[in-house]
């Protein structure tokens, strides 16, 4: 037990030092994002944090096996050290979820084109995501399908629904609009919660920017870039009740001749 134990301490000693450097590393990046204005920097500076959470991400691992192992093992005899094997997993669980966050930000833009329904997508999403005393309501004008990628325009309508969701912070009301115009189909998110804070409202689409504590801003963002991938963009107009998404996305069908 005693060779265990020396093993767990080093194992701790080596998340804690990993986890530091993951926090330092985190809030440096915050800082230079603040720093840098266009959008094409960051992606740059997004490919970078890639990288060193690829590097993370393998040690991180061996931690999270170990520690669920001892967890496992103690369980029965040593209910405090159980508790410290309980704590590592739980802040190694928190560091993963921030590096798969970097990585799905920065990941190649290897799009794949396929038919999708962007009207049983998003029903899909509605009712996968938003609480249950959230009403909401799915409007289509005009054909709702489209040639994209059916995974990252899932991530781009799931990342703006749970936005909403949270907006609402458990009740309240999310009209989602689909609407082709032309060689474009236009999605509208509008949520009566307490819209945009003007603190963010100019810098909605940079990663980083939040306003919740256990945000890590990347959700607008990567939204930016779906949107982007797709031939379109994504915007925010003003409203002066709750707040209203507009993602519009080419048919990458018709497009591809451009
Ligand atoms: N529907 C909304 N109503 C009000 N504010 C919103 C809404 N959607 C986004 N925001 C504001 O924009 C900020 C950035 O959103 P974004 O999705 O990029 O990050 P996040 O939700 O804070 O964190 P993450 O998505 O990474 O968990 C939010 O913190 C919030 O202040
Ligand atoms: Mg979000």
């Amino acid at each position: 037990m005693s060779d265990q134990l020396s093993h767990f301490q080093e194992t701790f000693t080596t998340f804690n030092r990993i986890s530091d450097s993951l926090r330092e590393a985190y809030s440096e990046l915050r800082d230079r994002v603040e720093e840098v204005g266009n959008l094409e920097q960051l992606a740059a500076l997004g490919e970078m944090a890639a990288g060193i959470a690829h590097e993370i991400r393998n040690p991180l691992n061996a931690v999270e096996g170990f520690a669920g192992l001892l967890h496992r093992r103690l369980a029965g005899t040593d209910p405090q050290s159980a508790e410290y094997a309980s704590k590592v997993l739980a802040g190694v669980r928190d560091a993963n979820a921030i590096i798969t966050d970097l990585l799905d930000f920065a990941r190649p833009a290897e799009l794949s084109r396929e038919p999708v329904d962007l009207r049983a997508l998003v029903a899909e999403v509605l009712a996968e995501v938003t609480s249950p005393d959230v009403r909401t309501e799915l409007t289509v004008q005009g054909a709702p399908e489209l040639q994209g990628d059916a995974r990252r325009l899932r991530q781009a309508v799931r990342n703006l629904v749970l936005n909403a969701d949270q907006a609402l912070s458990g009740a309240g009301e999310l009209v989602v609009t689909i609407e082709r115009v032309g060689r474009d189909v236009v999605l509208r998110f509008e949520d009566d919660g307490p819209g945009i804070a003007p603190s963010v409202r100019d810098r909605l689409f940079h990663p980083f920017v939040t306003t919740k504590s256990e945000g890590t801003g990347l959700g607008l963002a990567m939204v930016h870039k779906i949107a982007m991938q797709h031939g379109g963009r994504v915007s925010c107009p003003e409203r002066t009740r709750g707040a209203c998404f507009e993602l519009r996305l080419r048919d990458r069908e018709v497009s591809h001749a451009d």
